[in-house]
């Protein structure tokens, strides 16, 4: 098996990417700890180019201060076998200051899409997102980017982002990979004490119930209510939301408009998990 090789700075990705900007680059963005739900974020790369940069960077502007960066799970070597059968091509892996070297003073921003949410719990988490999201297209800049649709929000994002930023690449979602229970892949997930990984499974029921009681004639805000009650019912500690949102712009729906989309944030113990549905 060949490893893929690992680019540490922005020089050595560019290089190592050069000869291949004939054929089509396509980057997937993640902080390590790889499960299946990047791989097939590969799968869906490698079906457009066969050269797939992977890049490695838990990106410490997504943090605030008392969330989990220190305790975030880094397991480069294992990561980089996983890539390797994975027929990635590159691991972009580079060291913090190399992304934010000293003195850096720059922050991409958002409204729109960025607005409430994930943003009413972790209000710093969009800046980082779009800050370190930009500055990998730039500096890898590929024609294709893959983005899972576990992290909705941020997908609609990084579309915005690529739009009002005039970046030459193409958003490919990929749909959430899920556990034979329905529980979305996470690498957070790894957190969970087996108890509590028993009371997670329960979310992915909890979701269908709420879009088959719409689908049956429940009104939005009250099956939004339905689903936090049920999620405390089911083992959650605590619910930050339960909300069904239009699918393209996350506006609040009273009455359901199609395209949307139904998504969740709750915590167990330590442990803060999100997913989201079609509705
Ligand atoms: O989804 C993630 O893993 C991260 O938010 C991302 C897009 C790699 C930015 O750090």
């Amino acid at each position: 098996m060949t490893l893929p090789a690992i680019a540490t700075t922005v020089a050595e990705l560019r290089r190592a990417l050069s000869p291949w900007r004939k054929d089509g680059i396509a980057l997937v963005p993640t902080m390590g700890a790889l499960h299946d739900g990047h791989l097939a974020l590969v799968a869906a790369a490698k079906e457009r180019t066969p050269h797939v940069a992977v890049s490695i960077f838990v990106n410490p502007t997504q943090f605030a201060p008392h969330e989990d960066f220190n305790s975030y799970p880094r397991t480069l070597e294992a990561d980089r076998e996983k890539l390797a059968r994975a027929n990635a091509s590159l691991i972009f892996a580079p060291f913090a200051r190399e992304m934010y070297p000293d003195g850096f003073a720059t922050t991409v921003s958002l409204k729109g899409p960025a607005m409430g949410l994930e943003t009413d719990f972790r209000p710093h988490f969009f800046d980082g997102v779009a800050t370190i999201v930009a500055k990998l297209l730039i500096a890898a800049a590929p024609d294709y980017a893959m983005f899972g649709e576990k992290d909705y929000q941020q997908l609609l994002v990084v579309r915005r982002l690529v739009q009002d930023l005039n970046l030459p690449v193409e958003i490919i979602a990929v749909p959430v990979a899920r556990e034979s229970d329905g529980l979305a892949m996470s690498s957070r997930n790894a957190y969970l004490a087996p108890a509590e990984r028993v009371v997670a499974g329960r979310l992915n029921g909890v979701m269908k119930d709420v879009i088959s009681r719409m689908a049956r004639g429940t009104g939005v805000v009250e099956a939004q209510a339905f689903g936090a009650a049920a999620l405390k019912d089911a083992g959650f500690d605590s619910v930050d939301y339960v909300a069904v949102r239009d699918a393209q712009t996350l506006a609040p729906l009273t009455v359901l408009q199609e395209p949307a989309r139904l998504l969740v944030a709750a915590r167990i113990g330590k442990t803060r998990l999100i997913d989201n549905m079609a509705v």
